[in-house]
């Protein structure tokens, strides 16, 4: 069937129909192989030689080409409300960006406002999430605990969450104190879930950061020094604790330091089920311009702050040693003119960073090229990792039988520079402007359609679906 498609410079036919993909090298977290896989009615169907296919189906010719599973991103925050405004990009803006960079699934946030129930606060959020163009699914957030949130834990359950954040920074806001940081981790534990939490000494950040106010401290640089590693470490060393007493799974968030590594290695000897993720830009940046101008300053204002050099080293170590599992972007962009709600404060400068299509170019080039992670290792973190541990998996995160058509093929050919030009996200701020990366998406394949070719969008595609998930898959 054809059907008319635009993208905002084209007016494009969109091909819905069999595909079948041809001598690609086929990339899955555990081994490689050249062969051709073929896609009908949203699903593979088969993979190897000599596939059968009709007079209509489209062949894709993907020698010299890798064949990826299409990314899952465990950790973006799509219209997240802040004082300064959402973040810039809609589920649909940003499943755009999603896509471009080989993203087919995402994992965003539901955060209810003190007072409303999680079920209530997931609906809507549901709702917000329709004009995604990609799959989706929440981890839903309790912010307080009262008599019903246990049974409103329970209730999001049975509609296919099966993962809990929490924030142990942020205490004026959404954090939550110990205390019933381990009644959500009982509780969730009890149903067999995943609780996941942005781990940072929350009373002791806020403590610091009025403190620096106080005494007129106001600049972005008062960001950083109140918030140092050992508040993070100390953090998820705590969180860590809890989570064995309450016999719960548990996944540390945007891990940004050597030193909360040191404790996530050690819960994993010990054999309990301790995950952890990082971002692109723990792994990339360090000693951003925090002392310089405000607007050299700003679009780095990101919790946990950026670090090291040797944290990003730790980081890409930890990947090869099983102690980091899975990338997220944390992809939360803000404009500069939201940043600029910090001017004269910066408590009040929105936290977070834009880097949704960055995922896969940035760990292909300074992860696979750069000799730090096998190819097989970068789609483990990519795709892999995060559909088992939220339950997603065989559905997403590997090329079989049965599993949904999400696939990009990758042409290692080539390279640019990502530039404020050639962005997808909706934002005057890329803190990966200027950098180089190798190879581009060819084709991306999204529940069986091809969604994108070689830089075309092809927007007439599905609309993306909520996913109800698993139980982990550990
Ligand atoms: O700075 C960040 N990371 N902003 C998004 C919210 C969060 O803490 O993940
Ligand atoms: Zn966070
Ligand atoms: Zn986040």
């Amino acid at each position: 069937m054809l059907n008319r498609a635009i993208n905002s410079n084209f007016v494009l036919l969109a091909i819905h129909m069999d595909i079948l993909i041809k001598n690609g090298n086929i990339i899955t977290s555990e081994y490689s192989v050249v062969n051709d896989v073929y896609i009908h009615e949203g699903k593979i169907h088969s993979i190897g030689k000599n596939l059968k296919h009709s007079a209509t189906t489209r062949i894709v010719d993907a020698s010299g080409k890798f064949v990826f599973p299409g990314g899952v991103d465990p950790h973006v925050h799509m219209c997240l409300p802040t004082p300064a405004g959402p973040s810039s990009d809609d589920f649909r803006t940003g499943s755009i960006a999603a896509l471009y960079g080989g993203t087919t699934t995402l994992i965003d946030f539901v955060t209810p406002v003190k007072g409303e129930s999680l079920p209530n606060a997931l609906e809507k959020r549901k709702r917000e999430a329709e004009n995604s163009l990609i799959d989706y699914s929440f981890h839903v957030s309790p912010i307080e605990w009262h008599s019903g949130t246990r049974n409103e834990i329970s209730d999001c359950f049975s509609n296919g969450i099966t993962s809990f954040k929490v924030y142990l920074a942020y205490r004026k806001t959404v954090g939550l104190c110990d205390a019933d940081f381990l009644k959500v981790l009982r509780t969730v534990g009890e149903l067999g879930g995943i609780v996941t939490a942005h781990c940072e000494l929350g009373e002791e950040i806020e403590r610091l950061r009025d403190y620096y106010f106080s005494v007129n401290k106001t600049e972005p640089l008062y960001h950083y020094l109140s918030r140092p590693a050992e508040m993070e470490s100390d953090s998820v060393k705590k969180a860590i604790a809890l989570a064995q007493e309450a016999g719960c799974s548990f996944y540390v968030v945007h891990v940004s330091t050597k030193k909360s590594l040191f404790h996530i290695e050690e819960a994993k000897k010990k054999g309990q089920q301790v995950y952890a993720e990082t971002c692109p830009h723990y792994l990339l940046l360090n000693n951003p311009p925090i002392t310089g101008s405000f607007a050299s300053a700003a679009p780095y204002i990101i919790s946990p702050p950026l670090r090291e050099p040797c944290d990003n080293e730790a980081l890409w170590h930890a990947i090869n040693k099983n102690v980091v599992s899975t990338i997220g972007t944390d992809h939360c962009p803000f404009n500069m003119e939201q940043k600029r709600a910090g001017a004269n404060d910066f408590r009040s400068i929105p936290n977070g960073a834009g880097s949704i299509e960055y995922r896969l170019p940035l760990l292909y080039t300074y992860g696979v090229l750069g000799k730090k992670i096998s190819i097989n290792k970068m789609v483990d973190i990519f795709s892999t990792m995060p559909a088992k541990i939220f339950g997603l998996f065989p559905q997403k995160g590997c090329i079989a039988i049965g599993s949904d058509a999400d696939i990009v093929i990758w042409n290692p050919d080539g390279s640019h520079s990502i530039s404020l030009l050639n962005q997808h996200q909706h934002c005057d701020i890329n803190i990966y402007n200027g950098l180089s990366v190798s190879g581009h998406a060819e084709y991306i394949v999204k529940g069986g359609e091809i969604a994108v070719n070689n830089d075309i969008l092809f927007s007439s595609i599905s609309r993306g679906r909520f996913l109800k998930r698993n139980r982990p898959e550990l």
